[in-house]
């Protein structure tokens, strides 16, 4: 078997991870035991480019059991959690392309090894497989059945690819499934991206000036978080309904011009670029903290920052100093890369949980078309993603009330008024 990981040795410790993340993943359990039985994807190879975390290697474990050859690669290169490639490499028998820390060469080295294997399914976290695949390996297109994306910033891209008629074939939306976004992005952003700054910087949140730019499912679980830790949260948006609801969620809201002298701590969360660029870093108050939780590293623009200052010196894991010339220091977080992944440990399982069992439930959908899928961008099937909820409810040992005859007939009806 081929892979590329850091250190095989570290698989002990990797394996005790992914044991810890999975039973707090009840859901992927159950779908991994069905999967077991059924072999729903069988014949499959699927081609993946995840954050490679304990919350992943469950979502591996499960495309194995059905059936499926898997290959992993990255889908950041500050994200990889080393002794978890090990263990699934040593203890699983899946192969990893994966190095935390790897520089961009590699990164793309390890993609195109995930794709040697020929895949017929895609997941994707980000689009980089996607658009690999499209810029240069056209040719193994005509294999692949449809892919899954995972994040907001992918689903993005791959619908400018529609709209630019780039798009070569069928993907399916995992992020915009309700019960992937309005709980992953939203709680697990909120709690990991908490977790992140507390990891990197040990700051106290409570009576500082907590900028969020984005107020988005992600944006807005931040803001919920720091607000519950005291912070006071100051939210930047472009979009004038969700600065409204940012408003009457009780916030502060104002241009990014405005937030940047007065703001402690700074997290982008936008999918855009330059979101924070050299005007904002010549008003920042000395000792001003900056992360980004959008998935790439284009949010803060790292490369003014670095032109604008005399020293960059590395003062805490995941912490970095930029001195500027009149000897202000503004502090970045993880190089600018996700915040919740490169300085904590990403998302917790317990909300991977549903993502993951959406992820495995669409390939399965996929594997078992009889015909195959338009060259589109589509949602999840709406089963899934009632089932994901009902699966979850129950094993949280929730029950829920049900519609008695009368109601649904009043629901159905249009003829009963005051
Ligand atoms: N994205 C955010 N958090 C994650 C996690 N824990 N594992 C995989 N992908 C993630």
């Amino acid at each position: 078997m081929e892979y590329d990981i850091t250190d095989v040795e570290l698989h002990e410790a990797g394996r005790r991870r992914i044991e810890w993340a999975n039973r707090q993943m009840p859901v992927l359990q159950l779908v991994r035991q069905e999967f077991a039985e059924q072999q729903p994807l069988g014949g499959e190879r699927i081609g993946c480019c995840l954050h490679v975390t304990s919350e992943t290697a469950n979502l591996m474990r499960t495309l194995k059991a059905g059936g499926a050859e898997v290959a992993l690669c990255a889908s950041n290169p500050l994200s990889t959690q080393n002794e978890v490639g090990a263990s699934l490499v040593t203890d699983y028998e899946i192969p990893v392309f994966a190095r935390h820390g790897e520089d961009r060469e590699t990164y793309y080295n390890h993609i195109n090894a995930v794709l040697d294997i020929k895949p017929t399914i895609t997941i994707d976290d980000g689009a980089d497989v996607i658009s690999t695949l499209h810029s240069e390996r056209p040719e193994q297109i005509a294999d692949i059945k449809a892919g899954m994306e995972e994040t907001t910033t992918g689903v993005i891209r791959l619908r400018a690819m529609a709209a630019d008629g780039a798009l070569k074939y069928p993907l399916i939306a995992v992020n915009d499934a309700n019960t992937k976004h309005l709980f992953d992005n939203y709680y697990g952003t909120g709690q990991s991206t908490i977790d992140g700054i507390l990891r990197a910087t040990n700051t106290l949140l409570a009576g500082k000036n907590f900028v969020v730019c984005g107020y988005g499912d992600c944006g807005r679980g931040v803001c919920r978080r720091a607000a519950g830790m005291g912070a006071k949260v100051i939210v930047c948006e472009v979009d004038p309904l969700r600065a409204l609801q940012a408003t009457m969620d009780g916030y502060q809201v104002m241009p990014i011009a405005d937030a940047a002298g007065i703001g402690d701590i700074f997290i982008t969360v936008t999918g855009d670029r330059s979101v924070i660029r050299r005007e904002q870093f010549e008003l920042m108050k000395d000792g001003a903290v900056l992360g980004n939780s959008g998935h790439f590293d284009v949010e803060i623009d790292l490369p003014d920052l670095r032109e604008m200052s005399t020293t960059i010196r590395t003062v805490r894991p995941n912490l970095e100093a930029y001195q500027l010339e009149d000897g202000r220091e503004v502090f970045v977080i993880g190089q600018g890369r996700l915040t919740n992944l490169a300085a904590a440990e990403g998302h917790p399982a317990a909300v991977m949980d549903m993502s993951f069992a959406n992820q495995a439930l669409c390939t399965a959908y996929v594997a078992g078309l009889s015909e195959p899928l338009a060259i589109a961008v589509h949602p999840v099937p709406q089963e899934i993603d009632e089932r994901v909820a009902t699966l979850k409810l129950q094993t949280m040992g929730i029950s829920i009330d049900t519609l008695t005859p009368e109601q649904e007939e009043y629901l159905a009806s249009w003829k009963m008024g005051t």
